[in-house]
């Protein structure tokens, strides 16, 4: 699949707060990605094109607090959550979401990408990446984290 991922950078006189990465569009979830919010430094986009129209979305935090998924491995500075990532309304199914994952990978070996899943929807799709799944230990209808298996590093 030729997807064009790029990443979107916070222009240097951006506002950390009240910055808005994306712009609106009727395909992407707005109480997710038209909200202005904190775009610190921590803070990474990225927007997948296929023939020059966008297909999807990612939004990435270094900054992660796990420690109540006691089940979950320690991973350190390692973890590297997917805070928001959406395929376009009208494209989902057509393996955009899986290789847009895969290309997140790839650009970053010594990460491990984590996800606390939205939706039963998005509960398939992680497992079907192969990510294991960890509950919230005293919250059981908290958001169940998901966790890309391990590259080079043992968990
Ligand atoms: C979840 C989402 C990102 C999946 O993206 P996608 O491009 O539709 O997924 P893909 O086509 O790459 O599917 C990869 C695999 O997951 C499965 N899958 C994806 N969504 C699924 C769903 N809702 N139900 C069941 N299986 C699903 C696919 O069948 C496919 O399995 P296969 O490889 O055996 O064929 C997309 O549906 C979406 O944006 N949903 C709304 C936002 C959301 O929930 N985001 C996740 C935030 S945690």
């Amino acid at each position: 699949m030729d997807l064009e991922v790029r990443k979107k950078e916070r222009g240097v006189d951006a506002e950390r707060y009240g910055c808005v990465p994306f712009v609106s569009s009727p395909g992407f979830n707005p109480g997710w990605w038209d909200d202005p919010g904190l775009y610190g430094d921590g803070s990474i986009c990225f927007e997948a094109r296929l023939g020059g129209v966008e297909v999807a979305r990612a939004r990435l935090e270094e900054t992660v607090d796990l420690s109540a998924y006691t089940t979950a491995p320690t991973l350190g500075d390692a973890v590297l959550q997917i805070e928001f990532f959406e395929v376009a309304e009208g494209r989902r199914g057509e393996g955009i979401g899986r290789e847009l994952i895969n290309r997140l990978v790839v650009m970053y070996p010594n990460r491990r990408l984590v996800a606390l899943s939205q939706n039963a929807g998005a509960d398939k799709f992680w497992g079907k990446l192969g990510w294991r799944r960890h509950e919230h230990p005293e919250e059981p209808d908290w958001h169940p984290l998901y966790v890309q298996p391990a590259q080079r590093f043992p968990g």
